[in-house]
């Protein structure tokens, strides 16, 4: 695929050749710390065909001046997985920018989304900028707490700590996985990691903040807990923390306060799943989780969506005081619609509604701010509370609270 945007520019897709001038774009707009991350990528990631990558090409100079590619990953909710596009490494050099360069790549982007009938992308992003391409923040990001080291004490003289923490290999990380289920009890949304990930993920030098260190938790030779170390934004970051006894969280913060003193860096730590070990290191760190960020998403075609997430429906409403239910509702974003037909609490059939048929809705939320409601992130109440063009019946809401509830979602690791 070619398209030629004249002024000696073309777009087109990826091939292994490219390599190198990737890596020289990634370094020019992003720094030196994305160019190991497109080595990962080309040669170690399990699902990353070359054809993933959107690029133009200035073809006086042959210097990739504008790029991001395509990462496929799995999704998980409430036990369902899906596929789930990423939009990565995005960039334009300085003297190409603002003029919709991105834009365009991001045409030929959906066409494959398309091809790959994604459910769902989702994007890391700077503020504001990703809502020009029909995005909306629809899940949880960080959310962090900077531990201030001086309140992690010291073992006790002549205590050994009841732990052991050690890195994880490739022959170790279905352990991790396994242990990493139970922070995932913890979440209805989550990112599904394999063990064919691992080696993209973790493979490099620790130090750059490109990589991820997983870790194991060990009390008599049993896995306790785990997390993932990565350095990024200037910190020390802690991410999947999670262990079974809270007892063992100071010996934990110990072995991290060694680290980021060795590096001269923050200690900080990100959202930990579990209520219990986000309470203690407040109380321990007197201190607080900040305010988190969001990722930003798009859901190409809400019927595709929905057909992704059928079972986790029907399983909401199964749970529910509308088990059994028989009954049709119908969804408007003002410009289109869809109409939800339940029959004995199965979802019968997902029917799109065309925009001259938007009439008698049940509710209705604006576009796009209707995948908050879609992913959990915002209940039909906190959207009517927020926005006056956003609400449901009296007799149909009661159903949306059940089959999208606001959800408890969060996707590590990051890329
Ligand atoms: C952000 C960036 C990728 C934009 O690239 P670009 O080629 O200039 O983007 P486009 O020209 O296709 O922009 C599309 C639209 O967004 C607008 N826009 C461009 N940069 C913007 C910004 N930083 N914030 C808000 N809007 C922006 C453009 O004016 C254009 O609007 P329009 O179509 O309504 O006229 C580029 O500035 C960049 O590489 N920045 C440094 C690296 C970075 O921050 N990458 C994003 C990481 S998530």
């Amino acid at each position: 695929m070619i398209e030629d945007l004249g002024d000696d520019l073309i777009l087109r897709t990826g091939t292994k050749s490219d390599v190198k001038a990737i890596k020289e774009h990634v370094q020019a707009v992003h720094g030196k710390e994305g160019v190991p991350m497109i080595n990962r990528l080309f040669n170690l990631h399990p699902n990353f065909p070359p054809s993933d990558n959107f690029l133009v090409e200035d073809i006086k100079t042959g210097k990739i001046v504008a790029y991001f590619n395509l990462m496929l990953n799995t999704g998980v909710m409430n036990g369902h997985r899906f596929p789930v596009g990423g939009m990565e490494i995005v960039g334009t050099l300085e003297e190409y920018r603002n003029r919709g360069l991105i834009r365009k790549l991001n045409e030929a982007f959906e066409r494959r989304v398309e091809e790959y009938n994604l459910p769902m992308i989702m994007i890391a992003g700077i503020p504001y900028y990703y809502r020009k391409l029909g995005y909306e923040y629809a899940v949880q990001m960080g959310g962090s707490l900077t531990f201030p080291l001086e309140l992690i004490p010291p073992q006790k003289k002549g205590e050994k700590e009841p732990i052991a923490i050690e890195e994880v290999t490739q022959a170790t990380f279905p352990a991790y996985l396994k242990a990493r289920e139970q922070l995932n009890a913890y979440l209805d949304f989550y990112r599904h990691l394999s063990k064919e990930d691992f080696l993209y993920l973790s493979t490099g030098r620790f130090g750059n903040d490109s990589v991820y260190k997983f870790h194991l938790i060990k009390a008599n030779q049993k896995v306790v807990g785990i997390f993932l170390l990565n350095i990024g934004w200037g910190a020390l970051e802690v991410n999947e923390l999670w262990v079974e006894n809270l007892n063992h969280l100071l010996s934990i913060l110990r072995f991290l306060k060694k680290i980021a003193k060795r590096r001269q860096l923050p200690l900080r730590i990100y959202y930990p799943a579990r209520p219990a070990i986000f309470q203690a290191l407040e109380s321990f760190s007197r201190s607080k989780f900040g305010r988190p960020y969001a990722w930003y998403v798009k859901i190409p075609s809400i019927k595709r969506f929905l057909e992704a997430i059928t079972p986790v429906i029907e399983q909401r409403l199964a749970k529910s005081e509308f088990k059994g239910l028989t009954e049709s509702i119908r969804f408007s974003w003002y410009q289109e619609g869809i109409e939800l037909v339940f029959k004995k609490g199965n979802l019968e059939a997902i029917k799109e509604i065309p925009r001259n048929e938007v009439k008698d809705m049940n509710v209705a939320v604006p576009f796009p701010v209707i995948y908050q409601l879609l992913l959990g992130y915002r209940s039909i109440d906190e959207l009517h509370q927020i926005f006056p063009d956003a609400g449901g019946s009296p007799t149909k809401s009661p159903i949306v609270r059940v089959i999208f509830p606001k959800i408890r979602a969060y996707w590590t690791p990051e890329f």
